[in-house]
Order: structure tokens, then sequence, then C-alpha cells
């Protein structure tokens, strides 16, 4: 009998440990763009260990970001839409997650200009999420 009991708790936790709200992909956001600038900054100062740290972080963070959790359960036809765009998300998030590990390659291995290049290509797809999902 006391198993059973434990079981809904166990469910409990494992949804709201799920959650993602509105204000963790604020968040998320707003760390992606610290760590853009850490990556710049690494590049100026031609320093390996900040363009790694910004790398690290950009790639742990875009792990997270998605629709939350009232997107996906509403009825709204836009926020529907912005859910049904989730294969788009995730072809950038891909995008992101590769063109960070070219940065950290590239640069280690002296070639600044292409990890330059794969930085500018994270822009570009951080952007293309803000105008066609985001509107922006
Ligand atoms: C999958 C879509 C998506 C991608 C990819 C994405 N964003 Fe966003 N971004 C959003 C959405 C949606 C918001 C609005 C935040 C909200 O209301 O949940 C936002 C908002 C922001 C904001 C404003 C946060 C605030 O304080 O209001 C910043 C800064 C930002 N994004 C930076 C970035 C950077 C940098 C990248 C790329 C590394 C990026 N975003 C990639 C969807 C995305």
């Amino acid at each position: 009998m006391k198993k059973l009991l434990l079981i809904p708790a166990i469910l409990t936790t494992f949804a709201s440990a799920e959650a993602y709200t509105q204000a963790d992909r604020i968040l998320d956001m707003q760390k992606m763009a610290q760590a853009m600038q850490d990556i710049q900054t690494g590049f100026f100062y031609n320093n390996i260990d900040i363009v790694k740290d910004g790398t690290k972080t950009l790639r742990e963070t875009i792990k997270r970001v998605g629709p939350i959790d009232s997107e996906i359960n509403t009825k709204d036809i836009y926020e529907k839409w912005i859910n049904n765009s989730l294969k788009m998300t995730n072809k950038i998030k891909k995008k992101i997650t590769k063109k960070a590990e070219d940065i950290d390659e590239r640069f280690e291995s002296g070639d600044p200009k292409q990890a330059l290049q794969a930085y500018s290509k994270i822009s570009q797809q951080c952007l293309k999420c803000h105008i066609n999902i985001r509107k922006w």
C-alpha cells in the first residue's frame, strides 16, 4: 500500500521538474546573450579559456530552450503555430550547438577567422528564431 502512495508523489516531482516557464526562458535568453558577449571578449583578448566558457554556457543553455508549458497546452492559434515550429526550433538548436563546437575547434587550432564566422552563424540562428517564431 505504501508503494502505491509513492507513485503520485514521484509523478508530481517529475512534472514540476520539467515545467519550462516564460521566466525560465527569459533567463536562458539572457544567459545566452551574455555567453555570446563572453565569446566575443575571448576573441578580442585572444583568450581560449574565456571563449570556451562562453561556448560551454551556450551549449548547455540552448538545450533547454523551447515552447513553454502554456504554449504547449494552449488552444490559441498563434501559440499552436509556435508549437508546430518545434521542428525548426530543433534544427536551430542543433546548428547553434554545432557552431559552438566549431568555435572551440577553430580558435584552438589558430584559425580565429573561421571561429568568427561560426560565431556569426550563431547570431544568424538566434535572429532566425526571433524573426520567425518571436516575430521580432
Ligand atoms: C527557439 C527560438 C529562439 C532561439 C533559438 C533564440 N531565442 Fe532569444 N528569444 C526567444 C523568445 C521566444 C524570446 C522571448 C522570451 C519569452 O517571452 O519567453 C526571446 C528573447 C530573447 C532576449 C530578450 C530577453 C529579455 O530579457 O527579455 C534575448 C537577449 C535573446 N532572446 C537572446 C538570444 C540569443 C543570444 C540567442 C542565440 C544564442 C537566442 N536568443 C536564440 C526565442 C529564441
